[in-house]
């Protein structure tokens, strides 16, 4: 299969990343990040951990349309035909509607929707001729949630589930699976320093197997929403 995983070097792309690559089939694994470095350095580890997978990356900000469009032109060149596309790319800057800096929600609903929204637009025309794939969407429990510190980061949140349930109507008929992930609190850099134990929090690899299972269900089975929350509950 030909995997396209945004927001693939750090986190939770990282682990989903891994998760396929263990496969013994082998994948085709497209990873995307806009840090070119710590894209290539994970790119190359995988590949020398597994080496039936071809990994192959693209530095790009998919907050910008035009970088969306060069990525989108870059996988059609590998000649391949995408069978999963997760859209995990995204940003996290706490705060409140009342005081949050101007311009947070221009910059998290590019981070967050449009990316998401842009890059499945470009890559869906050939999905939808090859009457096949899978979509998984990363929303979050603040999709799901209001709470008083989620602000402009909710609020996108919440739109990407909007996008991520309208586009699981429209692709039914084109033999598109479309999954909404709703993960509460896991462990990744998101939240390093923010002094919370990473006991108390999920594990980035908890995401990663709940996706890879939803991946290799009957073709008449869809897993239309994943939601997972710590034991102790959210924070
Ligand atoms: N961890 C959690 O507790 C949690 C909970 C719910 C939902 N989520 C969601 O899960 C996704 C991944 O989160 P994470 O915790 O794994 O974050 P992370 O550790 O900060 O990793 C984010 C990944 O996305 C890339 N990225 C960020 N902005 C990008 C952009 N504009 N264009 C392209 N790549 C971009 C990052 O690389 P570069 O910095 O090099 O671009 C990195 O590979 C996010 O959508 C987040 O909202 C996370």
């Amino acid at each position: 299969m030909n995997i396209v995983i945004t927001g693939g070097s750090k986190g939770l792309g990282k682990a989903i990343a891994e998760k396929f690559g263990e496969d013994k089939q082998g994948h085709g694994i497209f990873l995307c990040a806009r840090n070119e470095e710590t894209l290539k350095a994970f790119a190359m580890d995988l590949q020398a951990r597994f080496p039936r997978t071809n990994v192959q990356h693209f530095a790009a900000d998919l907050s910008v349309q035009e970088e969306v469009t060069a990525f989108a032109e870059w996988i059609k060149q590998q000649e391949v035909t995408v069978d999963i596309l997760v859209n995990n790319a995204g940003q996290f800057i706490p705060g409140s509607v009342h005081n949050e800096p101007e311009g947070v929600l221009e910059q998290l609903m590019a981070a967050n929707l449009f990316s998401a929204y842009d890059l499945t637009r470009a890559l869906l025309p050939a999905m939808m001729e090859a009457r096949r794939g899978h979509i998984f969407n990363m929303c979050s429990i603040a999709s799901l949630q209001a709470y008083a510190n989620g602000g402009a980061y909710s609020i996108s949140k919440f739109a990407l589930a909007g996008f991520s349930q309208n586009l699981r109507e429209e692709m039914k008929p084109y033999n598109i699976k479309v999954t909404t992930v709703y993960p509460g609190a896991a462990y990744t850099d998101s939240w390093a320093g923010s002094g919370v134990d990473p006991k108390r929090l999920m594990e980035a690899g908890d995401i990663a197997s709940m996706i890879y299972t939803a991946a290799f269900l009957s073709p008449q089975a869809c897993v239309e929403e994943i939601i997972l929350r710590p034991q102790l509950g959210d924070l």
